[in-house]
Order: structure tokens, then sequence, then C-alpha cells
């Protein structure tokens, strides 16, 4: 089955561009983020990366638990929203990106004899879902905004953390995660736009504070999406 080569490896059916062993020895991925940058009101601090990167192995963790809310928080919105096409496609890929990261943050924690252990959430989410409107299709709008911040600061926080770790393969993990990462973002700020005949640009603008309060206020939990750590 050598035509076959490029496709499968011992984890089962994966692109080669996405398998692991490829990512985290050889790919450097480039992936231009100033967009990112522009969206988000507000760059990680430097006390938020230097407690990050002492304690990796629970960032790790909290890590596998966002791919897996982000899965599942799209999955929710396609059973939701059945009615919007587009929303079907780009969501179906997203939750099959989000499922592949969960399964690779799985093998880079065991890799590293990280134990699953449980790890209840930060605020960083619930913090920006309280302000979402209930009803429709002002909800639908709303969520799809959170989305593109949540997504668009991980993109930030992978690329800052890969810029300050020892870990040279998980930096390099990291980096390749932006491109998909940045898509989401792209995504969803496209999807919510799509709802509404008017521009998003004022609800966007607002979420955007919200979303720069919650990582620039003292926050005393480390969590991948965290506030300033209040003990430092
Ligand atoms: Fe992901
Ligand atoms: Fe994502």
């Amino acid at each position: 089955m050598q035509h076959l080569s490029n496709t499968i490896n011992t984890n089962g059916y994966i692109a080669n561009e996405d398998d692991l062993q490829n990512i985290t020895n050889r790919i450097k991925a480039t992936t231009d983020i100033s967009h990112i940058h522009e969206f988000l009101g507000t760059r990680t601090s430097e006390k938020w990366l230097t407690i990050a990167k002492n304690n990796l192995p629970l960032l790790m963790l909290d890590h596998a638990n966002c791919e897996k809310k982000a899965a599942g928080t799209a999955m929710n919105l396609i059973f939701r929203y059945e009615f919007h096409r587009e929303l079907q496609e780009r969501l179906a890929q997203l939750v099959r990106e989000e499922m592949l990261h969960y399964e690779q943050v799985l093998t880079l924690m065991t890799q590293r004899g990280i134990e699953w252990s449980h790890l209840p959430a930060g605020r960083y989410a619930k913090g920006l879902l309280k302000h979402k409107r209930t009803w429709e299709p002002a909800a639908m709008v709303d969520v799809l905004i959170i989305g593109a911040f949540i997504e668009a600061r991980s993109c930030e926080r992978f690329s800052a953390l890969a810029d300050v770790i020892d870990d040279e393969k998980l930096a390099r993990y990291y980096k390749y995660l932006l491109k998909s990462e940045s898509r989401h973002y792209e995504d969803y700020l496209h999807l919510a736009q799509s709802l509404c005949d008017e521009s998003i640009d004022e609800r966007v603008a607002f979420f955007r504070t919200v979303e720069a309060d919650l990582i620039d206020s003292p926050d005393d939990e480390i969590r991948f999406h965290s506030g300033i750590p209040s003990w430092v």
C-alpha cells in the first residue's frame, strides 16, 4: 500500500502535515498573526508568561480541556443552528480539527509523563458568556463573536508561549496551531457578520473591552486564558 504511505501513520489516518512527530521534529511553521494582534484589545502580560512557562503541565491539561470544549461548543452550535448551511460546513471542519488537537495534546502529555487530573475551568469563558444576549438572532451573533475572541486569544497565547518556553518540540507544536486557530477566529467572525445586515463592529468592540479586561485584571488562578497572576 505504498501509495497511502503519506496519509497513514501508526496513529491511524492522519495527513502528513498533521502528523505529530513531523510537527514536533521538523515543521517550522510560520503564520502571520499580526491581524490577531490588531483584533485583540491587549497583549499577554510578562507576568502571565513567566508563571505559565513554569507551570506547563497544568497549562497543557487546561489546553487539552480547551480543545475538547471548543469541539463541544461548535457541535452544540451545529445542532442548534441547523438552518445555517455555511455554519454547518465551517464548524464541522472546526470540530474535526479541535478533536485532532485534543488527541495531539493528550499524546504530548503522555510523552511528558503528565497524568490526567480534573482541572476546573477558569473564569474566562464564563466572563464572556455572561454578556451574551438572550434573544435570537442576537444570542447567535454574540456566541459567534465570543468564539472569535476565544480563538484569537488562543492564537496570541500559543505564539507568545512558543517564544519563551524551553520545550522546543512543544514550541513547534504551538506554532503549528496558529494556522488553524487563526482560521477558526476568522470563521467565527465571518459567521457572526453573515447573520446581520448591519455591521457587527459595535458588538465586537464591546466584547473586545470585556475580553481585554479579563486578560489584564488580576486573577487568582493560572489557566490558558487567565488574567494577570495576582500572587506575583
Ligand atoms: Fe484547537
Ligand atoms: Fe480553534
